[in-house]
Order: C-alpha cells, then structure tokens, then sequence
C-alpha cells in the first residue's frame, strides 16, 4: 500500500482541543510534516459535565513533544465558549507566527446518552456552546488572521449526518456546524478559504473511554438498536486518531485546494446502513 508524506514547512496551523485525543495527535502530525503551531485546550473541566476535559499540564506536554519536533509554537488555554480568550489566542498565534493557513476546529465535548426526557437545560448548553457557538466564534477570529486564502476543517461527527436516539444536545449541535460549513464556504470563497467538515465515527480517544464506560448501559443497547453498529468492519469497534488526521491533513493540502463546503464521513460505513 502506499504511503502519503505531507511537507507543512512554513504553514502555521491552529488547533483547539489540543492537549489530548484527535486534537493531540493531529498537532504531533501536523509538527512532524514540518507546520508551526497554535495550540489552545481548557482549563478546568466545565460544569455540567461528568467526565474531566484535559489539564494544563497535557496542553504544555504536547507543546513540549511538538517543538521537539521541530514546531515553533503557541499554546494558549482557552474555552471556545469565551470570545475574548479566542481573540487573544489568534492574535497571539498571530504575533508569534505570523499568518494563519489552518485551523483545525477539534474541541468538543460529549454530553451523555439519556432521553429527552431526562435531558437537562445545562447539557443543551454546554453542548450547543462548546460544539456549535465554539465553531463559530473560534471561525469567526482564525479567518481574520488568514491573509492569503486558508483552510477551515471542523470536527463534526456521525452525529452530523444521521439520527442517533438519547443524544438530543450533542446530535444538534453536530448537525448545526453542517450549516455553518455549508454558509462559511459559500462566504469566505472569494477570500480563497476552503471550509469542511469531518465527521468520524467513534475514535479511540479519551471522550470514547467516557462513552466506554456507559456501554453495558441501557442507552447504548438502544442507541446500538436503533442506529445499528459504530462500524461495518468485522472485528473493528473504532476507528484511530490517525484516520482523523490523516483526512485532515490531506484537506489542508493543496490537493484539496477546490474541495469546500463538504462533511465526510470518516465512519467506518457507520452512516451508510
Ligand atoms: N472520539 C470519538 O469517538 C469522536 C467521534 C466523533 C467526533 N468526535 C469529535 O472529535 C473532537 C475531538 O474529540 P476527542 O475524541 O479527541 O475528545 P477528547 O475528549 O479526547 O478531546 C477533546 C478535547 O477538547 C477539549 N475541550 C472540551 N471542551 C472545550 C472547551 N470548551 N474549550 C476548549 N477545549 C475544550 C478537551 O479538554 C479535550 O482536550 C470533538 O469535537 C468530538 O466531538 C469524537
């Protein structure tokens, strides 16, 4: 089989959700293809939610193995749901690096699988505010930072695509980023920004240890009932960070210069049933 090199030399590349997960690995990847890099991920687990989102301790590991690959960095923590953390974030990525040519929109949270019924106000919220008004606000601030033209990849999910019961917030915020890839492509083209979508099934990463551990559950039975297998591989459960950042890498390529507005599925046949 062959294998695919990208050179990112000279490229400053912006990733939230940087300090574990897809996000991690794609800044190790994207370090090691040569790209210099803005990394940003939280703080402090937000309230609401019952599994612990990454410490500062994690965003400065990965900064650390991603200038010993040669990376010269900015790393920020930031909460997407803040406009003002974001707006220093891409002026500081800015200042240090120079113009922006990707950013990677990776931070995100899962909220829990459970009824509508029992769904609460809060985990709307923090999954419409974390997953959809984070997008936004971290879109809104990369493209200004990016001069001559750039590369807008958000992280969706099969939750984009397809209906997948006891998931209300996080299944409508997913799909929400669909629209605004769809409004943003049409509206940065003139500007030479490509804006897509990647939306992967379930990934080895730690939110899938959180999922992982709901799975003898009622929710997941009926979720697995409804909307059928994570994916059609035998023997296969999840896909890996690298099937992420691989497609990620290749949408920030020039190969893909005329590819926008679109959300794949990196699903493992999850979506086609
Ligand atoms: N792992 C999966 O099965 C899977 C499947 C489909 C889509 N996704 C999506 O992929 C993306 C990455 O997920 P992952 O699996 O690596 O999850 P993860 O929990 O392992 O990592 C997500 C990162 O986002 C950060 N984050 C969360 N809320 C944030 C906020 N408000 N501000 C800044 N950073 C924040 C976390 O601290 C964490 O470092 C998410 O958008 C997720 O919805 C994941």
């Amino acid at each position: 089989m062959a294998s695919v090199t990208y050179d990112f030399t000279g490229s400053t590349i912006a990733i939230t959700g940087a300090a574990r997960g897809l996000g991690a690995h794609m800044a190790r990847e994207f370090a090691r293809a040569g790209a210099d890099l803005a990394l940003c991920d939280l703080e402090k687990t937000p309230a609401g939610l019952d599994y612990d989102t990454s410490t500062p301790g994690e965003l400065a590991a990965i900064e650390e193995e991603v200038r010993e690959l040669g990376a010269q960095t900015v790393s920020m923590a930031v909460d997407v749901r803040d406009e003002g953390q974001i707006q220093e974030f891409f002026a500081a990525a800015a200042s240090k690096l120079g113009d922006l040519d990707v950013f990677v929109n990776n931070a995100g949270v899962f909220v829990g699988n459970m009824p509508v019924t029992e769904t609460s106000e809060e985990q709307w919220d923090l999954a419409i505010d974390v997953n959809l008004k984070g997008p936004f606000l971290c879109t809104k601030h990369a493209v200004q930072s990016m001069v001559d033209g750039g590369r807008v990849i958000i992280i969706g999910s099969t939750s984009s695509l397809i209906g997948i019961p006891y998931q209300v917030p996080y299944q409508a915020s997913k799909h929400g980023v669909i629209g605004a890839v769809r409004t943003l492509a049409l509206e940065l083209a003139p500007r030479g920004i490509t804006v897509n979508a990647l939306c992967p099934t379930v990934a080895h990463t730690p939110m899938l240890e959180y999922l992982a551990r709901e799975e003898a559950s009622y929710y997941l039975d009926e979720v697995a009932r409804l909307a059928g297998a994570f994916t059609i591989f035998p023997g296969v459960e999840a896909i890996e960070p690298e099937d992420v950042s691989g497609a990620t890498m290749w949408l920030a390529s020039p190969a893909a210069r005329y590819v926008t507005g679109a959300a794949f599925a990196l699903d493992a046949g999850y979506t086609i049933k």
